[in-house]
Parts: C-alpha cells; structure tokens; sequence
C-alpha cells in the first residue's frame, strides 16, 4: 500500500511541474513534509534553489536528512514557518512558489495565496495541487438521507462510518478546512489575492482498489484529518454491529478491483511584472 500510494503522490508532484512553463533559480515549497516536490523538482532542474518550509519541526529534520543523504544540500533552505505567512521569507525572493496537499490544511486560505504572492517575484509563478474532498462529503449527506428513508440497517451502519470520516453535517462541513473548499474557491483566493492568468484544471480519476488485507485497510484513513477505520470500529459500534459491517466490508477489500475515485485540483497563477 505504501508503493501504491507513493505513486500517486509521485503523479500529483509531477502534474504540479508539468504546470510551470520555465525552469525556476528559486523556488519555495509550503508545507513542504520531507520534500516529496523538492524532489521531484531537483531530478527536473539539478541548479534549482529549494526552500522548503512547514510547520511541523520533525518534517523539516526528515527532509534536511534527505537533502544531504541526495547530495543537494547546498541548494536548500529549510523554514519553519506557517502557510498563512511564510514569515522568515523575504518579499520577492521566489521564482515559483509550489504546494502539495498542504493548503487543504489551512483555515485561512486566501491569507496563504497573499503570502505566496508577497514572496514571489514579479513574473514568478505559483502551481499548486490541492484535494478535493467536497463533492464526496456532500454526497454522503444525501447517501445519509437516502438510508434513512429505506431504512435499511447496512445501510445506515456504511453511512455512519463514512460519516465518521467525511463529516455530513453542513455545519461540520463548513468547519474543516480540508473538506471546506471547492475549485472555484481557490480559483476566486488566487485571484483576490491579486494573481494574474490564472488556470485551474481539476483532474477527476477512477482508479480499481488495489486488494488490501484486513488490518492494512483498518490502519488507514481516507484523508489525514480522518480517524482511521479501526478507530472508528473500535469507537462508534458495539461488537454486533463490528461484525455485521466487517462481514459486508472485508471480502470485498481482500478481493480489491472495485473504483475509487480521486478528485485533484491544480492551479497555476502569475504574479504581475
Ligand atoms: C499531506 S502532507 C504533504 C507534504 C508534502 N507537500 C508532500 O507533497 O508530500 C501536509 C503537510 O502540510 C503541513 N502543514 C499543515 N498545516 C500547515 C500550515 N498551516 N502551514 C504550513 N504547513 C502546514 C504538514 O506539516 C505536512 O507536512
């Protein structure tokens, strides 16, 4: 499952770059984790300058080791600080400015895009690659409605735990900053916060479930602000209700080749000459 997932990420980083229309001097990664775009970017542009930035201490001592360990720690910056402000980093330092799965965090996301901006030369480019979680929350709401008025108990256990994880309440919705946002949403943050030629594409895939064993599904979550499966099951049902749902659920994640669907939005934008 790690290799599975690894190269999704590793699709999403290179349809990021895939986006930026010259190779940058310089470049600011937000919210950087151990550099999975630096990366990416190094094996594109050796010369580039990478300062990769986060809030998370241990993620920026992970990706310094790799730094050395790739021999590229003489281009690299590390900064601890916020997406909100990218304090610490000059105003117009930046060719580009990238992000992975990292604003979906921040509640604050249009003061992400002003700090992004601040940080950019001008004609420095922003390319981002963000989830979209919105459409499948809003889906398990009417899900939610539906098993209600059939009144059937599977049902109505499935939706509970998808629940549990997507949140289905408007106001709960509304809250969580990763699943609080649509495209348009960003596309309007780029936009006020005063990027020019801005271009949005959203990717919706399907992809077959690869088969997954029992406790490696429990151990997951679809999303990090997710509890995982085997919290949810230890947590939100009695042991009956565990085995129902484990009796419905397991075969089918053993056996895999069933569609999920990802939902991706990248966005590219120009700050002005
Ligand atoms: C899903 S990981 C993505 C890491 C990396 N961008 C990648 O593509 O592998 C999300 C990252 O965002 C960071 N993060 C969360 N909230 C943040 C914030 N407000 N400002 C900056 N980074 C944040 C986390 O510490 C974590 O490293």
């Amino acid at each position: 499952m790690r290799a599975h997932v690894a190269a999704q990420t590793a699709t999403f980083a290179e349809k990021l770059l895939d986006l930026v229309p010259a190779p940058p001097a310089t470049m600011l990664d937000i919210g950087s984790g151990d550099g999975l775009i630096a990366w990416a970017a190094f094996s594109r542009w050796p010369y580039v300058n990478v300062t990769m930035t986060d809030i998370s201490p241990a993620l920026l001592l992970q990706a310094q080791a790799q730094a050395h360990s790739r021999n590229v720690a003489s281009q690299c910056g590390f900064v601890l600080t916020n997406a909100e402000t990218l304090a610490g980093v000059a105003d117009s330092s930046q060719n580009l400015v990238t992000s992975r799965s990292a604003l979906a965090y921040v509640a604050d996301k249009p003061a992400a895009f002003r700090a992004a901006l601040r940080v950019l030369r001008p004609g420095g480019i922003i390319s981002i690659a963000e989830p979209l979680f919105r459409d499948q929350a809003l889906s398990l709401n009417r899900l939610g409605q539906a098993c209600a008025a059939m009144a059937n108990p599977l049902a109505a256990l499935l939706h509970r735990w998808q629940a549990a994880q997507f949140l289905d309440t408007s106001d709960a919705l509304r809250a969580n900053p990763i699943i609080n946002y649509a495209e348009q949403d960003l596309f309007n943050f780029a936009r006020q916060a005063g990027f020019q030629d801005v271009h949005l594409e959203l990717h919706i895939d399907e992809q077959q479930a690869p088969p997954r064993d029992w406790e490696t599904f429990c151990a997951m979550s679809p999303h990090p602000l997710a509890p995982s499966s085997a919290q949810i099951l230890a947590t939100r049902f009695s042991p009956a209700e565990r085995k129902i749902l484990e009796a419905a659920i397991r075969p089918r994640i053993e056996k895999g080749g069933f569609g999920t669907t990802s939902r991706m939005i990248y966005l590219r934008g120009r700050k002005a000459e």
